[in-house]
């Protein structure tokens, strides 16, 4: 039997893509990071098999945001290419841990929050997928979350944790650790660390963001702010809601 929140990620993101691909415009497909656009890629390479889209879609080139995701890219057969030669993305699609209601996000559950936000902001258009656990009822940071990813230079490491608690009032400030996968910290691909900083909840996203990002050491964070211009969300059932 299909697992009902499998059902809801392939929902909204076959849902994304039908509605936001413009097979005769789009050449540059930015291709996120996590569990929910596993059902991204899948759909395009469904396209790409189909022969009315064939010759269109095996021109895309997809850019990834991290390593994973370049594995998806390239086992659905799809172009693998990097956003260094293709700075200019047309439309990007990407999972997120949190939306509210202004459509600002949380990402970096996955540890790919750099590469994500590099891509997402490099891209015409952004559109997020996701299952509508993801939803929060208003704003960011809702208490059973996990809190904001950032990530930063690991030298730094001890530094930043220390700002952000007594800076800038962060409830919490933990290291990512690896649990059972590693010992210690989880390394991003860029060679990072993780840090998840409670704030509660977040009133003012752009605001917390720009405080962070100034602590020497941080390299971005997971909040994803006026980036997103619709978010698709998935039920069970296989319906799916919209926002934008
Ligand atoms: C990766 O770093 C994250 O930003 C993911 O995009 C986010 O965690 C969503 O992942 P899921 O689609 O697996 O929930």
């Amino acid at each position: 039997l299909e697992n009902p929140l499998e059902n809801a990620k392939r929902a909204a993101s076959y849902r994304a893509v039908d509605e936001n691909l413009k097979f005769k415009e789009h050449k540059v497909i930015g291709v996120g990071s996590g569990s929910t656009v596993v059902y991204i890629a899948e759909r395009l390479g469904q396209y790409l098999k189909d022969p009315e889209y064939t010759e269109y879609v095996s021109k895309f080139v997809c850019i990834p945001t991290g390593f994973q995701s370049q594995d998806l890219i390239l086992k659905n057969g799809l172009q693998l290419s990097s956003i260094e030669q293709h700075p200019k993305i047309d439309i990007a699609f990407d999972g997120a841990d949190e939306v509210d209601v202004n459509m600002q996000l949380i990402k970096g559950g996955g540890a790919c929050l750099f590469q994500e936000k590099l891509v997402s902001t490099s891209a015409d258009i952004f559109i997020v997928v996701a299952d509508s656990r993801k939803r929060s009822s208003k704003y960011l940071g809702e208490g059973w979350r996990q809190g904001v990813p950032i990530e930063v230079v690991p030298s730094a490491y001890v530094r930043v944790l220390h700002d952000l608690k007594e800076g800038l009032g962060a409830v919490s400030a933990n290291i990512r650790e690896g649990g059972k996968s590693k010992a210690g910290p989880v390394v991003t691909d860029n060679n990072n660390f993780i840090i998840d900083a409670d704030f509660g909840e977040i009133e003012n996203p752009y605001e917390l963001h720009k405080q962070i990002k100034l602590l020497v050491g941080v390299v971005e964070t997971g909040l994803f702010v006026d980036n997103a211009v619709k978010a698709y969300f998935g039920n069970p059932d296989g319906t799916v809601a919209t926002m934008s």
